[in-house]
Formats: C-alpha cells, sequence, structure tokens
C-alpha cells in the first residue's frame, strides 16, 4: 500500500479504517463501532469499548514474552548516571505504586497532578495512574508556583505526585518549595501528596499530606488494571491559549492507543525492540507522547533524558546518546539543532560517534527552518524529517509516513496529512483557497482517534476556541498553505500564542502579569525572530501618569515578575518602556505591526491606524534594544 492508498481511505471509509487499525490494540471489550457522531460538532471514537492504557503499554508486553527487554533507559548526563528498567521491572513498580495510590483512596476518574523532572518515575507515575483509570495531569517542571496552582484549581486532584527537586545545569529546582507555595496558593487542596526524594536534594516532608515515594508503598497489595470505557479521559495536558487561563486538552483513553500504535509503525517505523528516543520533557505533548505512551504501546524501548543539547557537558551529547543506546529513531525540536549547530557548525561531534543506527531524526515543535534541516541531514547523512501537531491533536497532522513509504522530502514543509485529517487553506470567510495561497488552516470534523473531544470542564470554551469560527471544522491556529502536491507548509500562528524555544507561550497570560505591576498602565507582548530560540517574547510598557522611577528598574521587576507568575520557561527578558501602543481606531493594539517593525521587515501600514507617528516612537524605543535593524 501506498501513502496515497492508505490516506484515500482514511478519509472514504474512516470507519473501516479505524476498526482495521484498532485490531493493534488488547482490548477488554473490543468496539462495536468506530466513531460516535450523535452528538455532532463533538465526537467519540471507540466510546463503547473498555480498555486499559497501562495495560497496553506494560503488561501485555511481559505476557508476550518481552519482560527482559528494556522498556526504560534513563540517560542524565546532569547526574552522570544511566540505568534500564525491563518491562518486567516496570510492570511491577507501577503496579506497587497504582496500589499504595489506591490503598489512600485514588480510584477510577480522580484527578492526580504529576510534577517531575526527567527520571522513569515520572513515567512510572503516569503509567500508575492510568492503570487505575485515575486521570494525570502532568505539569511542567519550568513553570512557576502559580501556574501550578491555576492548574491545581482546574483539575481539582485529589493526590500530586513530584518530586524533591529538578537539576538544570548549574541549578537545583527546588520542587517541593515550588509545590508547597502552588498549594497554599490554591483554592483547591489535595488529600495527599506523594514524595520522590533525589539524593541530590531531600525535601522536608508535612506529617499527615506528604508521603515518600518508597514508603508510601510499603506492604501494599499491588494494583491489577482496571478497565475504563473508550472515551474516559487518560489525561488532561494544560496548554497555551490567549489568556492566563489555560487550556485543558483531555486526551480520550481508546483512541489515543490506537492512534499512537499507528503512528509507531507507519510513521516512525518502529517495531517491538527498536529503540526510540524523543529529546523533549514529559511536561510537554511529544514528552506525553512519545517519551511516555508510544514508544511502549509498541513494545519499544524509550530513552528518558535529563539533560540539554548543549552544555551537558558539550554538543556531542546526543549522539553520544544516540551511539550508547543503539537509537533508531530520533525525534527533537529545531531549536535544539540551532543550539548545537551554533556550537558545533562543522560537525565534529557527530564524527567522534557510531551512528549506524539511527535511520531518521525526526523534527517538531516549531518550524523546522530550512538552514538547520540541511544542515542536520548533510551532517548524520539520514532523512530529516519535519512533522507537524499540536498538543490538540496529540500526534502528527501533517508528516512523512517513512514506515509506509518515505515521500520526497521538501524542506521548508512537513509533508502531507496523516490518515484521518482532512485539511483545508480556508479564507477568513471559511471559503477553501487555491494551493498556493496563504489562510487559516483548518480540519475538516471529525478529527480522528486520540485528538481532544473537548476542554476540561470547558465545553464552551472548546467549541469557541476551536469549533465556531469555521463551522464543520476544528481551526488549528495555524496559518499556512497547500502546494500542488498537497504538501502543507505551516508558517505562522494566526492567534497571541508564540513559539519560545520549542515551548507554546501565551502573550497574553504575559500581558495579564505585567499589566498586574503597580507601575504598569498598559503593555503588550509581542514574539520577536531569535535565531536560536525560533521567537522570543518581548514587552511594551507604558507607565502610570505621574510614576517618575527609572524605566530600567520597573523593566527589571517586570522580568522578575514574570518569572515569579509563570517561570522561567517563559524566558521573559527583553521590555522597553513606550509614552503609547499603536492602535486600530477601534482600539485593538497592532501587535503584528510590532512584530514586523521589530523584526526589521517592511509592513503596509494598516489602513484603520489611529495614529501612525506612534510607529515611529516604536520603532525608536526598539532600536534603544538592538531591534528593529533593517
Ligand atoms: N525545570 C525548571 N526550569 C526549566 C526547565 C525545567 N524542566 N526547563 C527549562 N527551564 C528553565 C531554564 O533553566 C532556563 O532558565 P534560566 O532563565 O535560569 O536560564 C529557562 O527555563 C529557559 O529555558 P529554555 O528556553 O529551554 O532555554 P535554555 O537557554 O535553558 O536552553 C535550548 C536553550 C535551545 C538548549 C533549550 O531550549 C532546548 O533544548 N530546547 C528544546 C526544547 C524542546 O525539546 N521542546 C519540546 C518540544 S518537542
Ligand atoms: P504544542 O501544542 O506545544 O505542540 O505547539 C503546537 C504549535 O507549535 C502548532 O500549532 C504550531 O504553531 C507549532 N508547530 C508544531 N510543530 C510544527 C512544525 N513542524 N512546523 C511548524 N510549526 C509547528
Amino acid at each position: 500500500m501506498t501513502y496515497a492508498d492508505v490516506y484515500r481511505r482514511s478519509i472514504e471509509d474512516p470507519e473501516g479504517f479505524w476498526m482495521e487499525q484498532s485490531e493493534t490494540i488488547d482490548w477488554v471489550k473490543p468496539p462495536s463501532k468506530a466513531l460516535f457522531a450523535d452528538n455532532a460538532p463533538l465526537y467519540e471514537w471507540f466510546k463503547d469499548a473498555q480498555v486499559n492504557t497501562c495495560w497496553n503499554a506494560v503488561d501485555r508486553h511481559v505476557e508476550a514474552g518481552r519482560g527482559d527487554q528494556l522498556a526504560i533507559i534513563h540517560d542524565s548526563p546532569i547526574t552522570h548516571s544511566t540505568k534500564g528498567i525491563t518491562y518486567r521491572e516496570l510492570q511491577s513498580r507501577v503496579a506497587s505504586l497504582a496500589g499504595a495510590l489506591r490503598a489512600k483512596g485514588i480510584e477510577k476518574g480522580d484527578r492526580v497532578i504529576i510534577y517531575m523532572p526527567m527520571i522513569p518515575e515520572a513515567l512510572e507515575a503516569m503509567l500508575a495512574c492510568t492503570r487505575l483509570g485515575a486521570i494525570h495531569s502532568v505539569v511542567f517542571g519550568g513553570f512557576a508556583a502559580n501556574e501550578l496552582a491555576v492548574r491545581i484549581d482546574d483539575a481539582t486532584p485529589k493526590a500530586i505526585i513530584a518530586a524533591s527537586c529538578g537539576l538544570e545545569p548549574g541549578r537545583v529546582v527546588h520542587y517541593k518549595p515550588l509545590l508547597d507555595a502552588a498549594i497554599d496558593a490554591a483554592t483547591h487542596k489535595p488529600d495527599f501528596t506523594v514524595i520522590f526524594q533525589r539524593e541530590q536534594e531531600v525535601a522536608k516532608l508535612i506529617e499527615g499530606r506528604d508521603f515518600a515515594w518508597h514508603s508510601f508503598q510499603y506492604g501494599v497489595e499491588p494494583a491489577e488494571c482496571v478497565p475504563v470505557s473508550g472515551d474516559h479521559p487518560a489525561y488532561i495536558l494544560y496548554t497555551s491559549g490567549t489568556t492566563g487561563q489555560p487550556k485543558g486538552v483531555v486526551r480520550p483513553t481508546a483512541g489515543h492507543l490506537v492512534a499512537l500504535q499507528w503512528t509507531m509503525t507507519a510513521k516512525y517505523n518502529i517495531a517491538p525492540g527498536d529503540v526510540f528516543w524523543a529529546a523533549s520533557d514529559v511536561g510537554w505533548v511529544v514528552g506525553h507522547s512519545y517519551i511516555c505512551y508510544a514508544p511502549l504501546i509498541a513494545g519499544a524501548t524509550t530513552i528518558v533524558f535529563e539533560g540539554k543539547p548543549v552544555g551537558t557537558p558539550d554538543a556531542g551529547t546526543f549522539w553520544r546518546v544516540i551511539q550508547n543506546h543503539k537509537v533508531k529513531s530520533f525525534f527533537t525540536a529545531p531549536t535544539a539543532l540551532r543550539a548545537i549547530k551554533r556550537e558545533d557548525p562543522t560537525g565534529a561531534f557527530i564524527k567522534d560517534y557510531n551512528l549506524k543506527n539511527l535511520q531518521a531524526l525526526f523534527l517538531a515543535g516549531e518550524r523546522a527552518d530550512p538552514d538547520t534541516v540541511n544542515w542536520a541531514a548533510e551532517k548524520l547523512g539520514v532523512p530529516v524529517i519535519d512533522h507537524w501537531w499540536q498538543t490538540e491533536t496529540g500526534w502528527v497532522i501533517a508528516g512523512n509516513p517513512m514506515g509506509i513509504e518515505l515521500l520526497p522530502i521538501k524542506v521548508g514543509s512537513p509533508t502531507v496529512p496523516m490518515p484521518g485529517y482532512d485539511i483545508k487553506v480556508l479564507d477568513e470567510g471559511g471559503h477553501p483557497l487555491p494551493n498556493g495561497q496563504l489562510g487559516a488552516i483548518a480540519i475538516k470534523l471529525p478529527l480522528p482517534p486520540g485528538t481532544l473531544p473537548t476542554l476540561w470542564n470547558a465545553e464552551a470554551r472548546f467549541k469557541k476556541s476551536y469549533l465556531t469560527t469555521f463551522p464543520g471544522y476544528y481551526e488549528t491556529g495555524d496559518a499556512g498553505y497547500l502546494d500542488q502536491d498537497g504538501y502543507v507548509y505551516i508558517m505562522a500562528r494566526t492567534d497571541d500564542v508564540i513559539n519560545v524555544a520549542g515551548h507554546r507561550l501565551s502573550t497574553g497570560a504575559m500581558e495579564e502579569v505585567l499589566a498586574s505591576h503597580p507601575d504598569v498602565g498598559e503593555c503588550a507582548v509581542i514574539g520577536v525572530t531569535d535565531a536560536l530560540k525560533g521567537q522570543m517574547p518581548l514587552g511594551f510598557l507604558c507607565l502610570n501618569k505621574g510614576v517618575d522611577r527609572s524605566p530600567d528598574a520597573v523593566i527589571k521587576e517586570c522580568v522578575a515578575l514574570i518569572r515569579d507568575k509563570i517561570g522561567p520557561v517563559a524566558a521573559f527578558k527583553l521590555a522597553v518602556v513606550v509614552d503609547r501602543l499603536p492602535k486600530t481606531r477601534s482600539g485593538k493594539i497592532l501587535r503584528a505591526t510590532m512584530v514586523k517593525i521589530a523584526d526589521g521587515e517592511s509592513f503596509k501600514m494598516p489602513a484603520t491606524i489611529d495614529d501612525p507617528a506612534i510607529l515611529d516612537e516604536i520603532e525608536t524605543a526598539l532600536k534603544s534594544i538592538g531591534y528593529a535593524k533593517r
């Protein structure tokens, strides 16, 4: 079968296509049909099945005789350690943790927040939740206590599982004080927490509320897998929207299993026993799908890497991991390659390692710039495959299905739509545009299995954010075009989301924080182009009348405020004080025009601008910090 055959079938006969794919999964009760459309435009897949995620990711491989194969390799250049966990060990560790959670009252449907760094215990915590049918929500370690508190109040977890600390190069991230502060700040209080004590920092536990990971499990009965219905949420993952309130993307259990298994063979060409590595973080969707679930569902070995592309200890660390653990498919973000290329432009480190097992490099998370793709392809000598997806979809929307056939690579395009994604480029009125024309990218409903059926506790917001602008379609929030061969090009976001080092951030959320500074009257945050991180946030601050403090002092406080309220991951370091912001006559801030000025690009004077002279003031302010250079 060619890609074209597979794709056509998925669009013409989605029911038959996905029922066939569902045969790769172990069901307690198989689905009677694939698509449930009675509540359209809300759709469910495999809703009437009974199934368990952890069984499919762990136990079934032990039953099938793969118990002695490595399930997880933890490689931490930060702690100078490597360790392996077999499927059999993983099964007993996860069953024990799940048993301890159950003994403390965690049941099917309860939420559990997981706040952990890149250690195998993070995956074990996720799997222990899905084993019980509890719904986990992993929070990225680079977020501040306030962001954690917002998630606690939205997900209302019965328990929080955390580690005592995370390790960034040269700095210990003190998770426990952040966790304590978040619980204090949140209105909802969890019944208890479980703390994995790392040797780098032993956290102080609060008696009666905090339990140590090991003693908590002592003497408990291991838990078996609890069947859940196909539409049961496997997890909630919060992602940035246009406001400070993150969106809780719900991942449905059965569709997630079927879709991820499909991707492992058809997209990444991975078979049981192969080694797959996604150098991301469990706090992001890539970490959920491709560090934890998909490689394990497929019976492969996954790598949990605690380090950075450069500086831990050098720009050769990725290649060392690929060589030492015989990685077959490697997945990272373009920004990581840019960091490596900057330190090692000739690829000298690559030559030091034997990368014979590597079949392909997959890129996602942000637009893959041609320079970086060409550099990697030349230095590594393997296909460099860009692919496009979102937290909302959980798996690739457009990619190159190398397990079916490797289509010709067009640098700058993540290739073609994957099964079930009927991609259209629309104009503002929702009419399809001809090939080559830039527009809003939308996907005809229903989305395929595994994609979000709704937002947690926010169905109205789900409909408003994704289903309203273009009735009958899912609005991706990305703009781009299709070429004459059906290749997709993703060019920009249509909303206030920016992408900093592969991390999705909301400028709206940053503006809310800046506006809370007592001296700031008005503000705007934009994403400016950055050679390493793709984009960097840049703030414009208008100070309140009568404020006569030095602008630099206010800027410094604003930088600290964002780090404190959102977290270091926001990478907010640039701001300027201006008198006024450019606006339309109806009062809308002209952020897109400000981006063009900052990047030194030419722009068309917006017809609705209120006072064009303000743009000169913006340009002068930007020049004072080294931007707006033509
Ligand atoms: N816990 C706590 N803090 C974290 C963190 C975590 N898990 N991850 C990042 N941070 C902190 C960093 O320490 C840094 O803090 P600093 O301001 O004190 O230096 C800040 O957040 C910004 O981090 P980042 O944007 O990652 O920049 P960096 O300068 O540390 O590293 C790169 C730059 C390019 C090497 C790095 O961003 C990278 O590896 N990116 C790849 C991202 C990726 O894989 N994304 C997943 C999408 S697939
Ligand atoms: P996230 O939800 O964090 O995975 O971010 C999703 C967003 O990142 C998408 O909507 C795009 O804007 C961007 N993105 C992800 N992958 C790509 C890609 N391959 N090319 C261009 N943009 C991408």
